[in-house]
């Protein structure tokens, strides 16, 4: 972060940024089918937080001075990933899944469209943030690490695995050690993936991804404990999604499993652990501690 920025003006300027680059990506919503092509914008550009881009952003901050080549780079690993998360938001909220009708304080987009919409606008989504790498005009090695990282985040070992064990932990009493690692799939990987990729445009050594690593782990799990911990005390207008809806689903979190005071304490304990894994970059990894303490302290 440059040291003349605020966070706050840091956020606002790589929110925009990402808002654009979103808007640059996605086709506009008469292209054919029409149908497709808005709800694909509705889902993407429904004002969420945009952590996972505001995250690969940090990342990048990492490496030496900032060139052009460098910065296409995590346009596109910023869009990518908040592609893929658009995506897995309108799968969670079917009826299939969590059965939700209100997302990022709108109807979800089975319900401002329908069903089979959801499903494509999910599965198109999903093969843009792929192709927007693809193209992605930087160094071919930078390209391929890009999309075999966020194709492993977002499989059946990340993400799409974390919400198989999700939906089959339904009624059910899941350890401590099983609801870490299907907080670490279905929410930590997208968002390991994410200073991933922002480490690759940044040239990182394997020493500075492991510290990046460590720090993402940290925070993916302190990520969706706060997320377990807001749906049962946050109200739906304050979330923009309906509260208090795994109580209602029957779902394992933190709260259910240990208790309210537990899970905050944990994720305060995760927050540290991030941060202090940071240590080594000195002031270039100011953007991601200031978001570490933005996602555990949200909501308060
Ligand atoms: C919600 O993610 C789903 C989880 C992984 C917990 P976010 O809280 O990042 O949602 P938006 O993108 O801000 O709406
Ligand atoms: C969702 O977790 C994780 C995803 C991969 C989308 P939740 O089901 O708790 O997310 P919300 O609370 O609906 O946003
Ligand atoms: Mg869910
Ligand atoms: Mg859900
Ligand atoms: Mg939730």
């Amino acid at each position: 972060m440059n040291n003349t920025l605020s966070f706050e003006d840091w956020i606002r300027a790589h929110g925009q940024r990402t808002e654009s680059a979103l808007e640059n990506l996605l086709d506009a919503a008469n292209t054919n089918p029409a149908r497709l092509h808005e709800a694909m914008r509705y889902a993407a550009q429904g004002g969420g937080k945009r952590i996972r881009p505001l995250l690969v952003y940090a990342a990048g901050e990492l490496g030496d001075e900032p060139n052009e080549v460098k910065q296409v780079a995590l346009d596109a690993a910023a869009v990518a990933i908040e592609c893929i998360h658009a995506y897995s938001l309108v799968h969670d909220d079917l009826p299939c899944m969590d059965d939700d009708d209100l997302r990022r304080g709108r109807p979800t987009v089975h319900k401002a469209y329908d069903e089979a919409t959801a499903l494509l606008v999910g599965d198109a989504l999903q093969t843009r943030a792929f192709e927007v790498l693809a193209n992605a005009p930087c160094d071919a090695d930078i390209r391929l690490a890009m999309i075999g990282a966020l194709a492993s985040a977002s499989g059946s070992r990340g993400m799409a695995g974390g919400q198989a064990i999700d939906l089959d932990s339904v009624g059910k009493k899941l350890d401590l050690a099983g609801l870490k690692q299907m907080h670490a799939m279905k929410t930590g990987a997208l968002l390991c993936c994410s200073v991933q990729m922002g480490g690759i445009a940044a040239k990182l050594n394997s020493a500075q991804m492991q510290h990046l690593q460590n720090y993402a782990q940290a925070l993916g799990l302190a990520f969706q404990i706060v997320d377990d911990v807001l749906d049962a005390t946050a109200d739906s207008q304050t979330l923009g999604k309906t509260a208090g809806k795994d109580a209602a689903n029957d779902k394992p979190t933190y709260v259910t499993l240990m208790g309210l005071d537990y899970a905050k304490k944990a994720a305060k304990d995760l927050q540290e652990t991030a941060i202090a894994s940071l240590e080594s970059f000195g002031p270039k990894a100011q953007a991601l501690k200031d978001l570490a303490l933005l996602v555990v302290n949200r909501g308060k």
